[in-house]
C-alpha cells in the first residue's frame, strides 16, 4: 500500500534522491525528544510520545523508498539510569506503539525484528513484541529494527563469549575465527551494516550504538531535534549520503 501510494505520486517534486542508489540500511540516533519538551515547557514524556510519531512518520517513508533495513535506537543499555517514570513512559509508548501500528505495518509488509536483551523488558513489552516479530516474520518488506535495551560494547563481548564457547567445545578452530564467523554472533547477523547513520539534535556521538557494524558507515548529523525529523529531513539526509565519496578504506583506480 505505501510503496503502490509512493510509485503513483512518484517522488516530491522538490527531492532529487536517486532511487537507484538508496541506502541499504538506514540507522537512526533519535535524540533531542526531552530537549523538545524542556522548549515548550512540556513533561518529558511529551518530548517522547511526540517522538514517536516522527518515528510512524520515517518508518513509512522508508518503507515507500524501498530501503531495507531501518534500526533505530530506542532504548540503550544505559538508559534505565533515568528516572523509574520516565522509563515506564518509554516502555509503555513502545507497548503501545506495537498494538496500535502492528496491523498496518503488516499490511505494508514490514517485518518487525530486534536487537538488545530483550529478556530484561517489561514483561508486557516482551509480549508485544514476541507477537508482532512472530506475525511479521514472513513478510518481505522493509525490516524495522527496534533497538532495545542494546549496548554495542556488550554486544560485542556476548558475541566473544559464544565464539569462545564454539572454540572450546570443539565446533570451531581458532584460525576459523574471521569477521565473517564474528558477525554472525551479533544481533544484527544477517542484516547488511549501516550505509547511513543519522543522529539528530546535533550531537557528534556514537553512545554505545552499533560499535562494529558502524565501522564504515557514512554519518550525518542533524540539527533538529528527534520529534521535529519529517519526511523532508530523511530524505535530505539520504541526499547527503548520496553526495559521500565511499572508499572503504581504498582508494579510487579509474
Ligand atoms: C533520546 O531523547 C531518545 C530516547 C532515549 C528514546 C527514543 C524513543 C522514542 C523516539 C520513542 C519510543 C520508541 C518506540 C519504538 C515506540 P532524549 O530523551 O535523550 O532527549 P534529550 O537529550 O533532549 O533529553
Amino acid at each position: 500500500m505505501w510503496l503502490k501510494a509512493w510509485k503513483q505520486n512518484k517522488v516530491d517534486s522538490d527531492d532529487q534522491v536517486a532511487l537507484d542508489r538508496l541506502p541499504r540500511h538506514i540507522a537512526i540516533i533519535m535524540d533531542g525528544n526531552g530537549r523538545w519538551a524542556q522548549k515548550r515547557a512540556l513533561p518529558r514524556s511529551m518530548g517522547h510520545r511526540a517522538g514517536v510519531e516522527a518515528l510512524r512518520k520515517v518508518v513509512k517513508t522508508c518503507s515507500e523508498l524501498g530501503i531495507e533495513v531501518l534500526t533505530v535506537y530506542a532504548f540503550s543499555t544505559e538508559n534505565w539510569n533515568r528516572p523509574k517514570d520516565e522509563v515506564g513512559v518509554l516502555m509503555t509508548l513502545l507497548t503501545e506503539y506495537l498494538r496500535k501500528e502492528l496491523n498496518e505495518l503488516h499490511q505494508n509488509n514490514v517485518v518487525i525484528r530486534t536487537i538488545g536483551r530483550i529478556k530484561d523488558l517489561p514483561l508486557d513489552a516482551q509480549r508485544e513484541l514476541e507477537n508482532s516479530k512472530k506475525k511479521t516474520r514472513d513478510n518481505t518488506g522493509l525490516v524495522l529494527n527496534l533497538a532495545l535495551n542494546y549496548g554495542g560494547r556488550s554486544e560485542i563481548i556476548e558475541a566473544v563469549k559464544q565464539v569462545s564457547g564454539d572454540v572450546l567445545s570443539g565446533k570451531l578452530g581458532i584460525e576459523d575465527i574471521d569477521e565473517d564467523v564474528f558477525c554472525q554472533h551479533l544481533f544484527t547477523h544477517g542484516m547488511p551494516d549501516p550505509d547511513l547513520l543519522i543522529r539528530t539534535s546535533g550531537e557528534m556521538r556514537l553512545s554505545n550504538f552499533l560499535l562494529w557494524q558502524l565501522a564504515y558507515t557514512e554519518i550525518v548529523i542533524i540539527q533538529e531535534l528527534w520529534p521535529d525529523f519529517e519526511k523532508k529531513t530523511l530524505l535530505e539526509s539520504i541526499k547527503a549520503y548520496q553526495k559521500r565519496d565511499r572508499r572503504f578504506g581504498g582508494i579510487h583506480t579509474d
